[in-house]
């Protein structure tokens, strides 16, 4: 395994715009749009995951590249969706301006649908190259697959449904839970899964790491809702302040700011605890929640 996330980061920002398929030039506004906001920065969370789990279970991060670049252009049109007037109506992400912003919604929702729909054209690729390795080819189907259902309607598409129905209404903290576990868990539940099938891991390695991640998603969240109240616009690179005047139900707008940063607290020691049996094997991903717990963007 690779000693520090900025060594997956860089892999995954060497080959982000490569495994983009050709676009027409007459479609360059596409292509374009598409660009601006994958290379706009961004932690690359999910993608890191997927590369670091991977290599965690004893496969090759260059192996996994095409499913972590999959990973990250579904993460990228779910933030241009997220921030359409239709949704969450923001104007800074990433540290400029919305997707919506600058090339208008009709082509941020094309923006958003291409690189949808090119996570799939990117992972079905990869997998014509395995025709002849069963074995091999059954790592990509699982690690597809697990990606393609977190992200729909059992996951992501789900939460951002149940996040916006919720507006401006009442709700108990088991619905809360729920939007929190798809609209931001499913996606980084997804990347380590679907790191791990590519890897090779057992089915105890699967269980123990699936326990990580959940945890690791509902404080990656918990987080989010802590920084849009006490978080530093410039450093977030998105505006601050905007779940309250959109009444988003948020782990701080249910249970105030002193249970959320216990629970949070709660949550990285759950995941820390989850992989113990790793010992030093699993450092990375330790250290990967501790620093996130106390994050600033
Ligand atoms: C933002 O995700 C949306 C959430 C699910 C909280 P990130 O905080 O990972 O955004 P980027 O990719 O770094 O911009
Ligand atoms: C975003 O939740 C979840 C997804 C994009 C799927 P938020 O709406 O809280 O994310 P930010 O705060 O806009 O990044
Ligand atoms: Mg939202
Ligand atoms: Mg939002
Ligand atoms: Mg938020």
């Amino acid at each position: 395994m690779k000693e520090n996330y900025n060594e997956y980061k860089d892999m995954i920002n060497d080959y982000l715009l490569d495994y983009i398929p050709h676009i027409d030039t007459k479609s360059s506004a596409l292509y374009e749009s598409m660009k601006y906001s994958l290379t706009a920065g961004g932690k690359r969370l999910r993608s890191v995951l997927l590369l670091s789990s991977c290599e965690f279970a004893g496969g090759k991060a260059m192996d996994a590249l095409p499913y972590a670049c999959a990973m990250e252009y579904i993460h990228t049109y779910s933030l241009i969706h997220d921030d359409l007037p239709a949704m969450d109506n923001d104007d800074l992400r990433r540290g400029v301006p919305t997707n919506h912003k600058v090339y208008g919604e009709g082509l941020a929702v094309l923006a958003g649908d291409g690189l949808l729909t090119t996570a799939f054209e990117v992972m079905t690729k990869d997998m014509f190259l395995y025709f002849d390795n069963l074995k091999e080819l059954k790592k990509r189907i699982n690690a597809s697959y697990t990606i393609t259902k977190n992200a729909g309607v059992r996951g992501m598409v789900a939460g951002q449904v149940s996040d916006i129905e919720a507006e401006h209404k009442q709700c108990s903290n088991e619905m809360l839970e729920y939007i929190h576990l798809n609209k931001t868990g499913a996606l980084i539940v997804a990347s380590v899964r679907a790191g791990l099938y590519l890897g090779g891991a057992d089915d105890e390695m699967m269980k123990d790491m699936t326990q990580y991640a959940e945890n690791l998603g509902l404080a990656y969240q918990i987080a989010d809702d802590i920084l849009d109240i006490k978080g530093n616009a410039d450093e977030l690179g998105k505006k601050t302040g905007v779940d309250a005047q959109h009444e988003k139900i948020t782990y701080v707008s249910l249970n105030g700011m002193e249970a959320s940063e216990k629970k949070l607290k709660e949550l990285t020691m759950n995941a820390v605890k989850a992989i113990d049996k790793y010992y030093d094997n699993a450092e990375f991903f330790r250290n990967l929640v501790l620093e996130l717990e106390n994050r600033r963007r």
